[in-house]
């Protein structure tokens, strides 16, 4: 039968790997073939393991040494209990985050490993933090592939096969040069130009798909850039602006590689971690979609240092302008509409510039007191 025939080849083609292809090609064929999500219709019962079942979710945090696990971890903790919610990466972690509750290795692109993890501490909410930001995935386009987009796929099956709810960020990063800037609503044109964004683009419309077609509780907001004070972002394009003030308390000096009047929408790190946990506890009900846009402020650099400089006064700052990092602001939304999330399950932000910097500067001098003591 020619449809057959077509199939298996496809399965050999598939079992025997593409050139190119940097993903497992065996374990992701049989998976596909035996074990995939495909194969449940769209009104099979998943085997979700219900809040009556355990008091509280069963957590893992997936890339959790980057810029939002830690802290992620810490308030999911005071609520959950530290027990209840286990930080993994591929790094080896600093002390300080190994003895402040669970820590696991796991390697995103190993889908056994994750199932074994998933399977074992019996989790329920997985948050998927394991991502190449925009700037680095520029410079390593096949590692931000392969882990933006096969490690994701590896994430969707297993929320799939294991009923459990999923929250995967999304970016400014995932609208280009034609959607509306200013402000950019949830819904208009997305083609972005970096494969960080389209990566996004593709994990935004997987979750709506896997949402649609078996019924996966995927839930996704789409972050600003996040500015925080005791965690560093890793090679994105709005990271001058936490640079700018661990710089400036440490030399009073500030070299931006953005032109000073690009604007970006910008929040801080405690009103996107709290986002975070208000949508994945949001009714569904409440919920009229899968993907959410947040906002906060939006500012420019120099409105950025003016700001600081009310503080500061003595803050030099100067411009070196790295031409990648602009073109890439330069495509990215000036401001969000997030009306929708606000309307629908009343997200609210609480730190606008001027509390953003008082909470900054207070967090980094106190932390610059400390070391100076020891
Ligand atoms: N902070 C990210 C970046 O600049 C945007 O989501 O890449």
């Amino acid at each position: 039968m020619p449809v057959l025939r077509a199939l298996s080849k496809v399965v050999k083609q598939t079992l025997l790997g593409s050139p190119g292809c940097s993903c497992q090609p065996l374990t992701v064929a049989v998976r596909n073939i035996s074990f995939s999500p495909r194969q449940v219709t769209s009104d099979a019962s998943f085997h979700s393991v219900s809040f009556s079942e355990t008091d509280h979710p069963k957590v893992l945090i997936t890339g959790g040494l980057g810029q939002l696990g830690v802290g992620l971890a810490k308030m999911l903790r005071k609520k959950f209990g530290k027990n209840n919610v286990i930080l993994s990466d591929i790094r080896k972690p600093p002390s300080s985050v190994f003895h402040s509750g669970p820590f696991i290795y796991s390697d995103i692109l190993d889908y056994k490993n994750l199932r074994e993890i998933v399977v074992n501490n019996r989790i329920t909410w997985l948050f998927h933090y394991s991502a190449l930001l925009s700037a680095v995935g520029e410079a390593n386009v096949a590692l931000a592939r392969s882990v933006n987009i096969t490690g994701l796929h590896n994430i969707l099956d297993i929320a799939a096969e294991h009923g459990l709810r999923l929250f995967v960020p999304s970016t400014i990063g995932a609208f280009g040069p034609t959607s509306p800037r200013n402000p950019t609503p949830d819904l208009c044109v997305q083609r972005p130009r970096t494969i960080y964004g389209v990566s996004k683009v593709h994990a935004e419309l997987m979750g709506e798909y896997y949402h649609h077609r078996y019924g996966l509780d995927f839930r996704c907001l789409r972050y600003p850039g996040i500015i925080s004070a005791d965690s560093m972002p890793g090679g994105g394009t709005t990271d001058y602006a936490v640079q700018i003030f661990h710089d400036a308390i440490k030399s009073g000096k500030f070299e931006c590689n953005l032109r000073p009047d690009t604007r970006l929408p910008m929040m801080y790190i405690d009103d996107c971690l709290r986002a975070t946990l208000e949508v994945m506890e949001a009714p569904v009900d409440t919920l009229s979609m899968r993907t959410y846009n947040i906002n906060a402020m939006s500012f420019t650099p120099e409105e950025l240092a003016q700001e600081l400089q009310k503080q500061m006064p003595e803050l030099e700052v100067t411009y070196d302008v790295d031409h990648v990092r602009q073109a890439i602001a330069d495509s990215w939304p000036m401001n969000f509409d997030d009306s929708n999330a606000r309307k629908e399950w009343g997200w609210k932000h609480d730190y606008d510039l001027p509390e953003l910097i008082q909470t900054m500067l207070n967090y980094l001098s106190s932390e610059t007191r400390v070391a100076r003591a020891n």
